[in-house]
């Protein structure tokens, strides 16, 4: 049993997902149901009785010890965040509450539960004990700050300079994580992720949000002159890091997970609008890149994020199994084949639901 936290957000779903196809381990999946989160992304694990979603807080330390305290997990997984960059800007105070006071808590509730575990199982059952546990922690290459043009890719080493409300309060996270490790030695350990593209994207994102306004036959908005970089790494191949992670990292390390697909934003929207043409030709027979607009640029804007890859490839002999050019036309032809699911987060129509559903 693992317990597995922001489990109906884009990639902790993605996660829960190809766990279960790949083994019968049992998830318990502890997600707010904030407007990320969209438990239709969960649909297919409807009646699995491997899979427990409970509507809930990390920071609800009565509930999360509760829920310890019930399942019994080996391990806890953390997705859950506030995520968006743009939305942090506008509006910090929600990324304080759960990034930072959240994950507190959360490590409290899990060092209480990890503190009274056997410290080792002697009938050689599979229930979890002190020295088997892991809390692992899913962070971000945001915390490293912005690279210049050839500055060499960020290490797990490289300082930690955050320069939004996001990537900061990530980085408070992250060094929570570390602190409760060192003074209390809880097994954890954190992986920091470039950006992640594919299936169940909110369309709020770069990739998700062109290929659904240019659908739509809305502006394309690229901020300030699209020439940032930015590292893509296909869901999926980030989810696999995870697992591997989970199952080998050495406890208290940071591993930096990447895809060394460094690509400057415009260049991702020409991608996205040169599939459509091929994958959907607009009525007009007209090309999509025409619906590109120039708009004001984000504040603070990080110019490049690269990430060295190379401890957890070399470590734990993990590689991504898809390229951009595989994993683009995969997640293009997605939300092609989704228009139900991107309708119901567009609308908002899954918040009804969830409401009922949870209510
Ligand atoms: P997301 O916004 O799609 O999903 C976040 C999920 O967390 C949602 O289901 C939401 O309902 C849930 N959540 C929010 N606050 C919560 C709370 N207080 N308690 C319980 N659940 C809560 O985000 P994502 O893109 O899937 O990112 C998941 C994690 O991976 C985040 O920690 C993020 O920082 C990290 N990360 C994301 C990327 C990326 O490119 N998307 C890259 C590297 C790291
Ligand atoms: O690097 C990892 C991070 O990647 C994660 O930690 C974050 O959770 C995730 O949201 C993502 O952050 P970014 O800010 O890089 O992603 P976003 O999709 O918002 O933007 C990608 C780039 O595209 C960025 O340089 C801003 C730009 N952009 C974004 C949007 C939404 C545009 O030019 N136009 C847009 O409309």
């Amino acid at each position: 049993m693992i317990l597995v936290t922001g489990g109906a957000g884009f990639i902790g779903a993605n996660f829960v997902l190809d766990w279960l196809a790949q083994s019968d381990e049992p998830v318990i999946n502890l997600d707010k149901l904030t407007y990320a989160g969209n438990p239709e992304t969960l649909q297919s694990l409807q009646g699995d009785t491997r899979h427990t979603l409970v509507q809930g807080d990390i920071g609800d330390v009565a509930l999360v010890s509760q829920l310890l305290a019930r399942y019994q997990p080996r391990a806890v997984v953390n997705f859950a965040a506030e995520s968006h960059v743009d939305r942090s800007i506008h509006g910090p105070g929600e990324f304080i509450q759960t990034n930072i006071v959240g994950t507190f808590n959360l490590l409290e509730s899990v060092r209480g539960y990890w503190q009274n575990l056997p410290q080792e199982n002697r009938d050689g059952g599979v229930a979890p004990t002190k020295n088997r546990f892991r809390f692992l922690h899913v962070s971000t290459d945001e915390v490293y700050g912005s690279l210049k043009k050839d500055d060499p890719a960020f290490t797990e080493t490289s300082h930690i300079e955050p320069n939004s409300p996001y990537s900061a309060s990530k980085a408070a996270s992250d060094h929570l994580v570390r602190a409760w490790h060192h003074t209390y030695g809880l097994p954890v350990l954190t992986t920091n992720c470039s950006n992640n593209y594919g299936p169940y994207h909110f369309p709020e994102k770069l990739i998700p949000l062109m290929i659904v306004n240019a659908l739509a036959g809305k502006a394309l908005p690229v901020y300030g002159d699209g020439q940032q970089i930015r590292d893509w790494l296909y869901v999926k191949d980030h989810c696999s890091a995870i697992r591997r992670v989970l199952e080998a990292g050495r406890l208290g390390e940071v591993y930096n997970v990447g895809g060394w697909n460094e690509k400057a934003n415009i260049d991702i929207v020409h991608t996205v609008c040169a599939l459509l043409d091929e994958l959907r030709p607009r009525a007009d027979g007209k090309p999509y890149k025409d619906q590109i607009t120039y708009v004001t640029d984000r504040p603070g804007h990080d110019r490049r994020y690269a990430i060295d890859a190379r401890k957890l490839e070399a470590e734990l002999g993990w590689k991504p199994a898809e390229t951009f050019e595989s994993g683009i036309r995969k997640t293009v032809q997605w939300y092609l084949d989704n228009p139900d699911w991107v309708a119901h987060v567009q609308s908002g129509a899954y918040r009804e639901w969830v409401q009922k559903q949870y209510a």
